[in-house]
C-alpha cells in the first residue's frame, strides 16, 4: 500500500495505482511535486505516458466485464457510500495532502474541499437507487422501453484547483452508473488522488475499477488517455484551450465528451441590493482559493449610483484579508499554484497598467512572504470594457470593477464574452432578478448568491466554457448509453 504523509517531514511520493495495486512507471520515470507555498520539493510522482495508460485502460475493459458487471446495483451504491466514509475518517490526512499540493488554506481543505468530496460520493450512492428509464405504448402495435447501460471505459482529466473535490464530483457518477475509470490527475496535484486509489480498495472496489495514471497532458499521460482507442467517453475540467486539443484527440475514435470549461463570469451589482451581503459574499466569489475558481466572479459590474459606496466598503474588507502560510487558520489567501501560473496572473497585472486600468489595492507580493507564489488580492478599475484583464480569464486573486448605468447595457456587457459559465446578480427586485436572469448567457444564474450548490441540478457552461451538463440525472445521461427496446405486439 501507499505510505501517506507523516506528519514530521510533510512529504509524499505518489505512484500510479493500476489494477488494484500501486506501481512506479515501466521505465521508473518521475517528476519533482512541489509545495508552492515553500517552493520545497515535497515528494517525487510517477510519470507515466501511452505505456501506463495502456495498462490501465486494459485493466478497466476486464474489470467493466468482469466483477463490476457481477456487483448488484445495491451493492455498488454501498461501496461507493463506504468511499465517501472512508474520506470523511481521513479528513485530516486528506486536507493536509490537498494543502500541501495546492498552497490553499488548510481550514478551506478541510470545510469545503474533502467534505464535498465525500458528499459527491455519498449523493450519488443514494442517487443510483432511484434512477430508471422511459417507456412508451404504441396504441395496440407496439410497446418501447428503454434499458440503460455504462457507457464502458471513461477517462477522467483534472485540474488542480480543486484536485479531490472535481474528481470525485466525475467517479463518484462514473462509477454509480456502473463505469469503470482511468483517472488522469493534474500533474501539479497528484496526492490526494494517490490515496484515493488505496480509499477505494478498502471500500471493496474490485481491482481494475478505478485506475489512476500520473503524468502530463500534451505528449504524455493525458494525451494518450484522450486518444486511445479502447476509452469510450473522456469527462474533461480545465482550460478551454485544453479542450480543444482533447477534442481533435477523441474526435479520432469518435468518444462522448463533456467539458466544463474555464469561465469569466460577471457578478451584478444593482443599486437596491443589500451592500453588506453584497460585499460579504463578493470577497469569496472574488478571492476565495486564491481566486483559482471556474465559478469564480472575476467581472464585478456595479450600477452607478453606489460605486462609491461598493468601493470604500469591498477595498476594505479585501485589505482586512491575511495572506500568507496555508498552514496558520489566520491566513484567507493562500499561494497561487505554481510559479508558472504566478507569473502568468501576475502578467496580467502588467496587461493592467498598460491598458490605463488602475491598480486599486493589491497587485504584488505581500511583505514579509519572499518565499512561496504569494499575490495580494488585486483590485482593477477604470479599464475599458474591450481591454485584456476584463476579458480573458485570469484565474487568480484578480478582479475588475466597472460601473454601469442601464440594465439592459449590463446585461450586454455580461453576455459580451466567449465564456457562459456563472453570473451573480444583485437585486431586491424581484422582477429584475427573474428578467435579467433569462437573459444572461449561462449554465449556473445565482441572485444573491454565490457558490450555493445543490447537487441534483444543472452544472455547467454554456458557449465556451462547456459542453454538456454535470449533476443528478445529468451526470447519469453522460455516463450512462440508452438502448429503446421495441416490441411489436
Ligand atoms: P489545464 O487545461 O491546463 O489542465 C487540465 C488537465 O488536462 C490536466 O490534468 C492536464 O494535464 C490535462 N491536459 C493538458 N493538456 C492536455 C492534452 N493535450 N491532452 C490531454 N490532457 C491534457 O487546466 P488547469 O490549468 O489544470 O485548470 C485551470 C482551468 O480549469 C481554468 O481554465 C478553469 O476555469 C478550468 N476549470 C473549470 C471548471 C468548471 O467546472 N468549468 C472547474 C475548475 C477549473
Ligand atoms: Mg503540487
Amino acid at each position: 500500500m501507499m505510505a501517506s504523509v507523516t506528519a514530521e517531514t510533510k512529504t509524499m511520493d505518489c505512484l500510479h495505482f493500476i489494477n488494484g495495486k500501486y506501481c512506479s512507471s515501466v521505465d521508473h520515470k518521475t517528476f519533482e511535486n512541489i509545495n508552492p507555498a515553500t517552493e520545497e520539493v515535497i515528494g517525487t510522482v510517477a510519470e507515466g505516458g501511452k505505456k501506463e495508460i495502456d495498462l490501465a485502460v486494459t485493466a478497466a475493459r476486464k474489470a467493466l466485464n468482469g466483477p463490476w458487471k457481477e456487483i448488484s446495483t445495491q451493492e455498488r451504491s454501498k461501496i461507493i457510500r463506504r468511499i465517501g466514509d472512508i474520506i470523511l475518517k481521513r479528513i485530516d490526512e486528506l486536507a493536509m495532502l490537498e494543502t500541501l499540493d495546492t498552497g490553499k488554506p488548510l481550514w478551506l481543505a478541510k470545510q469545503l474541499d474533502i467534505p464535498r468530496a465525500a458528499y459527491n460520493f455519498h449523493f450519488f450512492a443514494d442517487y443510483m437507487i432511484s434512477v430508471g428509464t422511459e417507456a412508451y405504448e404504441q396504441d395496440n402495435i407496439a410497446i418501447n422501453y428503454a434499458v440503460r447501460r455504462p457507457v464502458g471505459v471513461v477517462g477522467l482529466i483534472n485540474p488542480w484547483n480543486l484536485p479531490l473535490l472535481l474528481l470525485t464530483w466525475k467517479l463518484a457518477p462514473c462509477l454509480a452508473a456502473g463505469n469503470t475509470a482511468v483517472m488522469k490527475p493534474a500533474e501539479w496535484t497528484p496526492m490526494t488522488a494517490t490515496l484515493l486509489g488505496e480509499i477505494c480498495k478498502e471500500a471493496g472496489v474490485p481491482d481494475g475499477v478505478v485506475n489512476i495514471v500520473h503524468g502530463f497532458g500534451p505528449d504524455s499521460a493525458g494525451a494518450a488517455l484522450s486518444e486511445h482507442p479502447d476509452v469510450d467517453a473522456i469527462s474533461f475540467t480545465g482550460e478551454t484551450s485544453t479542450g480543444t486539443v482533447i477534442m481533435q484527440s477523441a474526435a479520432k475514435t469518435l468518444k462522448k465528451l463533456s467539458y466544463e470549461l474555464g469561465g469569466k463570469n460577471p457578478n451584478i451589482i444593482f443599486a437596491d441590493s443589500d451592500l453588506d451581503e453584497v460585499i460579504e459574499t463578493t470577497i469569496k466569489s472574488s478571492f476565495i482559493n486564491q481566486g483559482e475558481v471556474c465559478l469564480s466572479g472575476s467581472r464585478i459590474y456595479v450600477e452607478r449610483p453606489v460605486l462609491d459606496a461598493f468601493m470604500e466598503k469591498f477595498v476594505q474588507k479585501t485589505k482586512e484579508l491575511t495572506v500568507g502560510d496555508p498552514l496558520d487558520p489566520n491566513s484567507k489567501v493562500g499561494a497561487l499554484i505554481s510559479k508558472e501560473h504566478y507569473e502568468r496572473v501576475s502578467s496580467y497585472l502588467k496587461i493592467a497598467r498598460e491598458e490605463g486600468g488602475n491598480i486599486v489595492i493589491g497587485g504584488k507580493r505581500p511583505a514579509g512572504l519572499d518565499k512561496g507564489y504569494y499575490l495580494e488580492p488585486t483590485i482593477i478599475a477604470g479599464l475599458d470594457r474591450n481591454s485584456r484583464c476584463v476579458k480573458e480569464e485570469i484565474f487568480g486573486p484578480v478582479v475588475t470593477v466597472l460601473p454601469f448605468d442601464k440594465e439592459e447595457e449590463v446585461i450586454e456587457q455580461a453576455n459580451d464574452t466567449h465564456y457562459g459559465l456563472s453570473a451573480t446578480i444583485w437585486t431586491n427586485d424581484l422582477r429584475r432578478a427573474h428578467r435579467v436572469a433569462r437573459q444572461i448567457e449561462a449554465g449556473i444564474i445565482w441572485v444573491n448568491t454565490w457558490f450555493l450548490r445543490d447537487l441534483r441540478t444543472p452544472f455547467g457552461g454554456m458557449k465556451r466554457s462547456g459542453i454538456g451538463r454535470e449533476g443528478g440525472m445529468h451526470s447519469f445521461e453522460f455516463y450512462t448509453e440508452l438502448s429503446n427496446i421495441c416490441i411489436k405486439l
